[in-house]
């Protein structure tokens, strides 16, 4: 391809997505060679806004399509519908898609009918239990299988792919994730005192949203928590709760008024990185969270019986607890009486790259259209 520009379009809908796609948007924008189309689904409207206003990037194409409690069918349906038709007016050369959500997988196939060129970003995860976590495994599976460039995070993924057959287009980048957080604990400072958090004592962030989760094990997380504080004078828990109905209903009932347990509002993204650089012990199902923590030092016991980012737990910084009330209270307890286990899971090493994603992205799409 010669004086001709790389139409890319970047699809994304979610706050995650968000967080890890905006730092290629802008990058991919300071370089001449690129035509930048930016498209979201919204399929996430007010988590997905602050992220957008954080690194200032304004949409090209905003397709509103978050409803609220919405189902899977509607939501893939319209997503299939609405990006065939930017898709089609817009004639990209390339698009791109993050991770596992209904956008990532939907806006996937979508190009895939379009006969358009796709690209994956955090490429080859895996747990290869299709109900663990569910949808998004699945939507993985659909994104790489229609991907002509794969950005893997890790050897891991990388193998993961290759051993699933895939023989053309696996790169290994590390996560955009990192350009993000180091973009932001660099250049975003921000107070949290408006939170109030009682400074003396040690602060333990929790973060629950995954479907797999929603009744029962997210009942009996709660129910951890209630014991730990009960157990612990010394810790404050502070839980953002997602704006998804099926957390915040389960969640309020049980955690709403118990002393030393805040629960909060989302954070935007540049105090959410503050809380967790201030906090003692991180637990979450968040696979972003997995991915951030480690970087900054802070020990995460993981709310899930499987995840798809085993590279933390191999290096020591990230632990698999799962849902069970007693098992979550026991490591806990074991982080917050024993220095030794503690000092061991923070010192531990960030696999998930060096800041430098968004630029070894930037550089495999010039060679793949020969720019
Ligand atoms: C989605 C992704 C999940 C990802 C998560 C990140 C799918 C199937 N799930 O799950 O992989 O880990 O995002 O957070 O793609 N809501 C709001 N405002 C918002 C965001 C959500 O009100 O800004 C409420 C709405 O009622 C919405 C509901 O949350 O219908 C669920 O949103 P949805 O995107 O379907 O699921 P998440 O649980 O957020
Ligand atoms: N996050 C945030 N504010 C919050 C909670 C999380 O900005 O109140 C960020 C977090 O740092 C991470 C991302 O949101 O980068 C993770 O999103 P989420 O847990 O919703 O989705 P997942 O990563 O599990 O898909």
């Amino acid at each position: 391809m010669t004086n001709k520009k790389i139409k890319t379009a970047l699809v994304f809908g979610t706050r995650p997505e968000a967080i890890k796609m905006c730092p290629l948007v802008k990058r991919l924008k300071e370089n001449n060679n690129f035509e930048v189309v930016t498209i979201v689904t919204a399929q996430h409207r007010q988590m997905l806004d602050s992220v957008l206003d954080l690194f200032e990037v304004v949409p090209d194409y905003d397709l509103n399509l978050m409803k609220p409690n919405q189902d899977l069918w509607n939501l893939s349906s319209e997503i299939l519908l609405s990006t065939k038709e930017v898709f089609n007016k817009e004639k990209p050369d390339l698009i791109l898609v993050h991770g596992d959500t209904t956008t990532a997988g939907l806006s996937a196939l979508s190009a895939f009918y379009s006969r358009i060129k796709i690209g994956h970003v955090e490429a080859g995860l895996r747990t290869f239990n299709k109900d663990y976590p569910f949808p998004e495994e699945i939507n993985r599976v659909i994104v790489d299988s229609v991907s002509d460039l794969m950005f893997c995070p890790t050897d891991r993924a990388m193998e993961n792919l290759e051993n699933s057959g895939v023989k053309n287009g696996i790169y290994k980048t590390g996560n955009t994730v990192i350009d993000a957080l180091l973009y932001v604990v660099e250049n975003k400072k921000t107070s949290l005192d408006y939170i109030n958090l009682n400074p003396s004592l040690k602060t333990i962030l929790l973060t629950s949203h995954r479907r797999e989760n929603f009744g029962k094990p997210l009942e009996s997380i709660c129910f951890a928590i209630k014991e730990l504080v009960e157990k612990y004078e010394d810790i404050q828990v502070v839980y953002p709760l997602h704006l998804n109905p099926n957390v915040r209903n389960t969640v309020r009932p049980i955690l709403g008024n118990i002393k030393r347990v805040r629960l909060i509002e989302p954070l935007d993204y540049a105090p959410f990185c503050n809380l967790m650089k201030q906090s003692h012990i991180i637990l979450t199902d968040s696979g972003g969270i997995q991915e951030e923590a480690p970087a900054l030092k802070i020990p995460v016991l993981v709310l899930r019986d499987e995840t798809e980012r085993p590279e933390a737990i191999k290096y020591g910084g990230v632990k698999l607890v799962g849902t069970n009330k007693d098992n979550i209270v026991k490591n806990v307890s074991l982080l917050l009486d024993n220095k030794e286990e503690y000092e061991k899971m923070s010192k531990s090493k960030n696999p998930y790259g060096d800041g430098r994603a968004c630029e070894y992205i930037e550089k495999i799409i010039l060679d793949y259209f020969n720019v």
